[in-house]
């Protein structure tokens, strides 16, 4: 199946396939789905396309839009010319510079963040069905232009200070936000649906949402072997996240760090070491009448052994699938890593 293609820490894009056929090797019979920690969507996606009623969730509710612009926006309903017009201040609107002014020399060159500012307003003037895909558009082109595609550090001096060795990535990160949003307008308009499947999108912590499936797809965040302070998903992404609350960011920033984190999405659930086994327990017990699916990595805290121990106190059968080696798009170094499915029966 054609994907969209996505920049995002941890997407399963490149084993999405293989744990589809992973259920169907086992004879996992499903009509509905649950994807409790969907990122980009692209699981969701996949099992749309595949006919089956979804409920993605997500607790950034940047995350949310890109879901909704996949899987709840028709083909067609936002185009280039849309897009394009985002990039333009109108003459009778008044704009806010948040970006502009509080984040000079962090993530974006001053021209670029005087852009974000003016799309950010520009959308909240279009009408619902239109939003997710501006923001979807937005959202991938900020993405594109990050070093490592993520916002955890200030690093906007990678981008400047370039040398002759990383030639590629200047290129990507200098492409023009006119030409990325024609760019992920036709990407977008690839993929949509003409005729939308059944999908509702909600936006809370895995743990606290109450709705049920057939069979619950678990794919949290990951924590390495080793015991290093680990960078949470909040971290990776926030500046995307608070600019879902614009106005309210500068009463959001946390002033003690140099990247001046906005603190919107903030959640301890699942992003904390010494929580995780209990959070997972939590979770697996409120589910424990679906078929459960659980996505994790062999070189991971916890071990895949403990992850199936905690599996057995709620399920009957747990199956153990290899998806093979699959290194994070994001993260090449971890060449002995291997994506593993354990299914509970
Ligand atoms: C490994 S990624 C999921 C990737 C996704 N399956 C995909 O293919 O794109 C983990 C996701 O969990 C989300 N997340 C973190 N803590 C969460 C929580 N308590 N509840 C729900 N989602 C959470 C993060 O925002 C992130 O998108």
């Amino acid at each position: 199946m054609k994907l969209p293609v996505t920049r995002y820490y941890g997407s399963k894009r490149r084993v999405v396939e293989k744990i589809w056929d992973a259920l169907a090797e086992h004879h996992i019979e499903f009509n509905t789905m649950l994807d409790l920690f969907g990122g980009t969507g692209i699981v969701s996606y996949y099992m749309a396309k595949s006919g089956k009623t979804v409920v993605y969730n997500d607790i950034l509710s940047f995350n949310c839009e890109i879901a909704k612009a996949l899987l709840q926006s028709p083909k067609g309903v936002f185009s280039e010319a849309q897009a394009l017009r985002l990039l333009q201040r109108e003459p009778n609107r008044e704009y806010q510079t948040i970006i502009e002014d509080y984040f000079d020399d962090i993530y974006y060159p001053r021209d670029e963040n005087r852009i974000i500012d003016t799309v950010v307003q520009n959308i909240t003037y279009l009408d619902e069905a239109e939003k997710s895909s501006a923001y979807y558009v937005l959202f991938q082109s900020c993405i594109i232009k990050r070093p490592f595609n993520i916002f955890h550090r200030k690093n906007l001096n990678l981008r400047t200070g370039f040398t002759e060795a990383n030639f590629g990535n200047k290129t990507t990160w200098e492409q023009s936000f006119e030409s990325l949003f024609v760019k992920f307008t036709r990407e977008l308009n690839e993929f949509q649906f003409v005729e939308l499947p059944h999908v509702e999108v909600t936006n809370m912590s895995a743990l606290h949402c109450n709705r049920d499936a057939d069979l619950v797809y678990i794919d949290t965040p990951y924590f390495s072997e080793k015991r290093s302070a680990a960078i949470t998903y909040h971290n990776r992404y926030h500046f995307l996240e608070g600019l879902m609350h614009y106005e309210n960011i500068p009463n959001q920033i946390n002033q003690v760090k140099v990247n001046k984190e906005i603190r919107f999405g903030e959640n301890p659930e699942f992003e904390k070491r010494n929580h995780y086994l209990e959070d997972l327990n939590t979770l697996l017990n409120r589910h424990q009448q679906s078929i459960i699916a659980l996505s994790y990595t062999s070189a991971g805290f916890p071990s895949i052994e403990e992850l199936c121990n905690v599996m057995r106190q709620y399920k009957n059968h747990v199956l153990i699938c290899n998806l093979g080696n699959h290194s994070f798009a994001l993260n090449r170094n971890n060449t002995d890593r291997q994506e593993v499915l354990i299914i509970g029966l």
